[in-house]
């Protein structure tokens, strides 16, 4: 896909990944960009820094299928059809197996939140044949996520919707992308407690250097991405042999506690 003169949408567009991939896309041409986050005031902000012809910052809750719905019908009327909607919203939730209101939002965000996409902004593309949707996952659903069960669990459930719909739509001319990075310096990342796994599997990428894969995969037209090279060499461990992949987690998960016990 071509960023240039497209309308794009970024939703958890206020912080983090979602921040810099606006910004992004406005500086590789876009001409309008929508940044939807629940906060209204973060997402006016970043809106308002943004370097092209049309910026647009409103509140959105992208687990109420309505106000998704509501949102991507105003972008079509008043701005034309969407050429890209990034779906990256996400929550991390509670240490350890949380509790049922942990995983409501979890599953509201991190899974039904693209289901709601699926069902509202993607068949206008496959009508017109262009498009594309770019879910924002995380490794953790192709691997694990040690220390959150909701995250881990509906993370593979984002990556299992985004192949769902790249195989359904195969033929329509539209597009499916799924992000699953490893640890990015993002508010996000900077509320995880000292003893995260997720930290300590390595280092950290800047968001800028996420978009930079982004940029890559959309102009490749590929399905995913992985900011951190090695996922990739994980994934491949995991399918060889899971029991000694989970070795490795388990003894990763005691030096992460390990480590901030020696820190405390
Ligand atoms: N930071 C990391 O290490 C990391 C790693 C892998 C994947 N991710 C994923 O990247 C995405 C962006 O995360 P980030 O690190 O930039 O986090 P962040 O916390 O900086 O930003 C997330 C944004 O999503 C918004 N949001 C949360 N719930 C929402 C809702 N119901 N409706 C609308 N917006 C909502 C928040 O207000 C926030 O602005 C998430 O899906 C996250 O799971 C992050």
């Amino acid at each position: 896909m071509t960023l240039s003169g497209a309308v794009v949408v970024v939703t958890g567009g206020a912080s983090g990944i979602g921040a810099a991939l606006a910004r992004r896309f406005a500086a590789e041409g876009a001409r309008a960009v929508v940044v939807a986050d629940l906060d209204a005031a973060g997402a006016e902000a970043v809106a308002g820094g943004l370097d092209c012809p049309v910026r647009l910052g409103v509140g959105l809750d992208v687990a109420d299928e309505e106000q998704v719905a509501a949102l991507a019908a105003r972008v079509a009327e008043q701005l034309g059809p969407i050429d890209l909607y990034c779906s990256n919203a996400g929550v991390a939730g509670s240490p350890g197996l949380g509790t049922d209101q942990d995983w409501a939002r979890a599953f509201g965000v991190n899974v039904l939140a693209h289901l709601y996409v699926a069902r509202h902004v993607v068949p206008a593309m496959v009508a017109r044949g262009s498009g594309h949707l770019l879910i924002t996952a995380s490794a953790a659903g192709l691997l694990a996520e040690a220390d959150l069960a909701a995250y881990s669990v509906t993370k593979h459930g984002s990556v299992a919707l985004a192949e769902w719909l790249a195989i359904q739509h195969a033929e329509a001319g539209v597009g499916f992308s799924c992000l699953c990075p490893q640890a990015v310096n993002t508010p996000m990342l900077a509320r995880a407690p000292g003893e995260s796994t997720t930290r300590a599997a390595g280092a950290a990428l800047e968001p800028e250097q996420v978009c930079d894969s982004v940029i890559e995969a959309l102009a490749a037209g590929r399905f995913l991405i992985l900011p951190h090279a090695a996922v990739h060499e994980y994934e491949r461990q995991r399918a060889a042999d899971r029991d000694r992949w989970l070795s490795g987690v388990r003894r990763l998960r005691a030096r992460a506690r390990g480590a901030s016990t020696a820190t405390d």
